[in-house]
């Protein structure tokens, strides 16, 4: 009977796909295959995310929980992945003992090596460096045929937001070698990828040099992704506004698989919070970026992260968000109430505005972005869309769902036979805040 593991997941889609990495290790190289019931496994990952919340706390209750599991099955191993494993590697050791495995998200390729390591020794074994081109070599490649799929095309951050733990957690920028982008991309085309999403901290700051000393930047990078037109959709998350450049600009003009619709965080609407948050950029530059990019693509959409009560936030500073919110008209938002993270230099700042006034922002932010977005969704009813169907809806019966170029999510009658089918369509109503269609009659 094959052993089994358990992976739970934890923060961004990074820690998504690196979980998902993990599991392919896991079932093709190590011969395990998954559970669902913790009770069942032989092994236990948790992949852990520390950019917000009390995030160690939670991982140390949650190994209490696994810790009672192991007092019954001696022989069942526990490993720690990702931003927590690499930040709290040491009290981890001190703490939780019975950890058999510490591994940081640049190590992750490694765990079958650690995983038979950890059998052999009674200690804990730690794994955290940053060998990051090391870590894109060595991971296998899905070859499950999905018809939308993740590809890194870099990693970790050099921005050192004042805020932010991603730099000390996941390193500094990496990117990949070209080729071994292309090479990812061109194997899932042929299992039937349609829709390919760019994944990193900041994709933009793609830079990669060649032996000959060819420099691609990210710019470049979509143009030779592009060049395949059996990709039909090109998708990337997350962007920094410093980052964009003509080449940039020149692809959304002539990249029609790129996508009219962009995630690009702006943080706050206020110059003197985007200081103290050293993002680098004030309002006016952040919407110079915008001006360019809907120069070049008339219909782009955006979404954005937003941080409220970042430490001396007025309300007047908060009100400036509120502006910008809607003079960009963001249709989506990911928001959250700032959190204090050790060992960041915003740590350091009294933090001097109380919960509850956060959390009234916070819900002010969301309510101003949910009224734009509605608005967003009845200008389309009746408009013709095409949507990229992903699977069937658990909302409705009968149904299944899809997205358009600009991210709204579509019902339409039909059965699973239409998943990954990329079709026109007809928007016909608005529910609450869902939409139905209908496939588009020519
Ligand atoms: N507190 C609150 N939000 C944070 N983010 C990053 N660090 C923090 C923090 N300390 C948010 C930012 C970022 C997103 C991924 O998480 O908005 O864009
Ligand atoms: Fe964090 Fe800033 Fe880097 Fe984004 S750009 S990962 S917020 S340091």
């Amino acid at each position: 009977m094959k052993k089994k593991y358990f992976i739970e997941t934890q923060g961004c889609q990074m820690n998504e796909y690196d979980s998902d990495k993990m599991k392919d290790l896991l079932s093709k190289e190590m011969d395990f295959e998954n559970t669902n019931n913790k009770e069942d496994a032989d092994i236990l990952i948790v992949n852990t995310c520390s950019i917000r919340e009390k995030a160690q706390e939670k991982v140390f209750s949650l190994l209490g929980k696994w810790r009672k599991l192991k007092n019954k099955k001696p022989d069942l191993v526990i490993g720690v992945a990702g931003c927590v494993a690499s930040q709290e590697s040491t009290a981890i050791t001190s703490r939780a003992p019975y950890v058999d495995m510490v591994i940081g998200p640049q190590t992750i390729h490694r765990l079958p090596k650690i995983y038979e390591q950890s059998l052999k020794s009674k200690s804990t074994i730690v794994d955290v460096e940053f060998p990051l081109i090391e870590k894109f070599d060595n991971l296998p490649r899905l070859s499950n045929s999905k018809f939308s799929e993740f590809v890194t095309i870099m990693e970790g951050c050099s921005k050192y937001c004042s805020y932010c733990v991603v730099p000390y957690t996941r390193g500094t920028e990496v990117s990949r070698p070209l080729n071994d982008i292309l090479k990812e991309i061109e194997n899932l085309v042929e299992n039937g990828t349609k829709e390919i999403t760019l994944l990193g901290q900041n994709v933009n700051a793609y830079f990669y040099k060649d032996k000959e000393g060819n420099i691609v930047n990210f710019g470049l990078l979509l143009f030779y992704i592009a060049r395949d037109k059996r990709i039909k959709r090109i998708r990337y998350t997350t962007s920094h506004p410093n980052n964009f450049d003509e080449q940039t600009y020149l692809a959304y003009e002539k990249i029609p698989q790129l996508v009219s619709h962009l995630h690009l965080p702006i943080q706050s609407g206020s110059d003197k919070v985007l200081a103290a948050m050293k993002r680098g950029y004030t309002v006016l530059e952040y919407k110079s970026v915008i001006r360019k990019l809907r120069k070049a693509r008339p219909d782009i959409t955006f979404s954005s992260d937003f941080i409220v009560g970042f430490p001396g936030e007025t309300e007047k500073d908060f009100m400036k968000t509120i502006d910008i919110i809607k003079e960009v008209n963001f249709d989506q938002s990911y928001s959250f109430i700032y959190s204090k993270r050790p060992g960041t230099p915003a740590s350091a700042i009294e933090d001097n505005i109380s919960l509850k006034e956060k959390k009234e922002r916070l819900n002010f932010l969301q309510e101003t972005i949910n009224q734009l977005s509605k608005n967003k969704s009845k200008s389309i009813l009746g408009e013709k869309e095409e949507i990229l169907v992903e699977g069937v809806s658990s909302k409705y019966n009968n149904m299944v769902t899809g997205r358009t170029k600009n991210n709204k999510i579509i019902s339409i009658p039909g059965n699973k036979n239409l998943i990954g089918e990329i079709l026109d369509i007809k928007i016909t109503e608005l529910n609450n805040r869902s939409l139905k269609g209908e496939v588009f009659e020519k």
